[in-house]
């Protein structure tokens, strides 16, 4: 094999995809979310409702990560985990977050900025509750983001709540839940030729969402 840092260097990669035009992208940038959630899912696009989350806490230290989108609606993005988490106090200290896509085989990526705030208890139970079994467990056994001494530590804990909740539904913990993140900026990218990239955003000002376009 090559040198592993002269092919980082080196690899390129043109895009030969469609023109996005501003024209033909919705006035609600929702609705266009939407439409590329479609076609994402329609030409199985690996994990399409994987996302990558970047926080910032009052240490001014960004952090990112990957989580799965979980439910939305109008420009709301909703995402699971700990309450305790690393993610989570961060968010607790600033609640300004974004959340990004990139979906290689369709050569797009979507950008969306916003504020995140806790889903209401109902809504985390009940996506709790649609869980299965062991994911359920894992939530208590897990003290996300956490120190833990050794895997054996993780999975004894696992046991033990196995034992003290034998059946299912495990009782939702309240120390777990959603974070409803509700958009105020979008971009939907698409790969072209030569670098040429198009860039489409939806800036919210007022209730109205005004359309533009960066250069790549
Ligand atoms: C494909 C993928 C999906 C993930 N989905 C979630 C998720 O929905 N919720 C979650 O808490 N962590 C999820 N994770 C794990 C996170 O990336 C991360 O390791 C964890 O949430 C702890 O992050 P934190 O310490 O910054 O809070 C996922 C990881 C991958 C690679």
């Amino acid at each position: 094999m090559q040198d592993i840092k002269s092919i980082i260097r080196n690899i390129r990669k043109d895009f030969e995809n469609e023109e996005l035009h501003e024209l033909h992208l919705p006035d609600q940038p929702f609705e266009a979310f939407e439409m590329w959630m479609k076609e994402a899912i329609e030409k199985q696009v690996p994990e399409y409702n994987a996302m990558v989350i970047s926080t910032v806490g009052k240490n001014m230290q960004p952090s990112s990560r990957i989580v799965y989108l979980r439910e939305y609606e109008k420009d709301v993005f909703t995402f699971y985990c700990n309450y305790n988490s690393r993610k989570s106090k961060e968010i607790e200290e600033n609640n300004k977050i974004s959340l990004l896509f990139y979906w290689i085989p369709l050569q797009r990526q979507i950008r969306i900025e916003g504020i995140a705030k806790k889903s209401s208890v109902g809504k985390s139970k009940s996506y709790f509750l649609s869980r299965p079994y062991e994911n359920q467990l894992s939530a208590y056994a897990s003290n996300q983001s956490q120190k833990i001494s050794s895997r054996e530590e993780l999975m004894r804990k696992f046991e033990e709540f196995s034992q003290k909740f034998p059946e299912y539904p495990v009782p939702y913990p309240d120390f777990w839940g959603g974070w409803d993140v509700e958009a105020h900026y979008y971009e939907f990218w698409q790969g072209r030729y030569s670098r040429l990239h198009d860039r489409i955003i939806y800036e919210k000002v007022g209730d109205k969402w005004i359309k533009g376009r960066l250069a790549p």
